[in-house]
């Protein structure tokens, strides 16, 4: 596992790799640097190998490969970092163990089903049931408890989707208890229905990688169409649809944040506003606790973790 490298450690293991630079080095020699990845940590990597250099010109993503090589301080990073030199690389065969390169959420999946299951039954206005039954069944059903919700930014592991959907309906229905006077069960519909593009926007598989369909239309867009194929399969149609449809699209609040419309509705900014409270939430749990500030790729800043 990455987290155990210690500097003169011999390495053979899977790895996710994402290649960031590939070049020829003041000696002529080809090189290729980036980051290799397991579910326990990351570390640079660095090789020489022509090669595996070659290899690495092709990747298209971040690529599961195996590898062996040696763990040695880089000398350059000016904080005597680790890093991983490649000596060796092939392709994933099915007898290999990769069952540390898919990261887990540290959360109770068990659990999180369980609250989901109970959050759709409690809707019963019937046409919104009806299209949260018809979004969530079968093989749709089954891959939104295991896709993530992000590729790097925020719960980007198996289950963030589930988990994060959960609980930002949870936030969404207290803000609306104590603000009162809004319509809770489209607030748990459109909570548990915003990101349900994502499923189709980024793939479970390793390392998360967008589809292209999600960098053609993107999950705002592919949510509000996953429910309007819902509903018209489900013949529900009127106003409680288009308010629903409404919170989906106008998730990330405002134009500029991607939403094609602005949010105009309580129910609508209820939702956006337990989205981001969530999506930063999250963030905290990757902070690491030997050294209380991290800066934070999302929220560009610095976080201290709670000690
Ligand atoms: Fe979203
Ligand atoms: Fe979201």
């Amino acid at each position: 596992m990455i987290s155990d490298f210690k500097a003169g450690s011999k390495i053979c293991q899977s790895v996710l790799l994402r290649v960031q630079r590939v070049g020829t080095s003041s000696n002529g020699a080809p090189f290729a640097r980036g980051l290799a990845e397991d579910n326990s940590g990351k570390i640079p990597f660095i090789t020489f190998e022509a090669g595996i250099v070659e290899k690495m010109r092709e990747m298209d993503g971040p690529s599961p490969v195996m590898v062996s090589g040696s763990v040695d301080i880089n000398k350059f990073s000016g904080e005597m970092a680790l890093q991983l030199v490649i000596k060796k690389l092939s392709d994933i065969v099915p007898e290999d163990d990769i069952s540390n390169l898919l990261p887990e959420g540290d959360f109770d999946h068990e659990a999180y089903k369980d609250k989901f299951d109970r959050l759709i039954k409690s809707v019963l206005t019937p046409g919104l049931r009806l299209v949260l039954d018809n979004v969530f069944e079968g093989a749709v059903y089954e891959q939104f408890l295991r896709n993530p919700a992000g590729m790097r930014l925020h719960h980007a592991y198996i289950g963030g989707l589930l988990q994060h959907s959960v609980d930002v309906a949870v936030l969404a229905t207290a803000m609306a208890e104590s603000i009162g006077g809004v319509d809770k069960d489209l607030i748990v519909a459109g909570a548990l229905l915003h990101d349900v593009g994502k499923l189709r926007e980024i793939s479970a598989s390793m390392g998360f990688p967008y589809t292209t369909e999600g960098r053609l239309l993107g999950h705002i867009s592919m949510s509000a169409a996953i429910v309007q194929e819902a509903a018209a399969k489900a013949r529900v149609t009127g106003p409680k649809l288009q308010q629903l449809l409404h919170i989906i699209l106008s998730h990330h609040g405002e134009p500029e944040k991607g939403s094609p419309v602005a949010c105009a509705t309580k129910e609508a900014f209820i939702v956006h506003y337990a989205d981001e409270l969530d999506a930063v939430m999250n963030q905290f749990k990757k902070t690491d606790n030997k050294n209380p500030w991290e800066y934070n790729k999302m929220l560009q800043r610095f976080l201290m973790s709670n000690v």
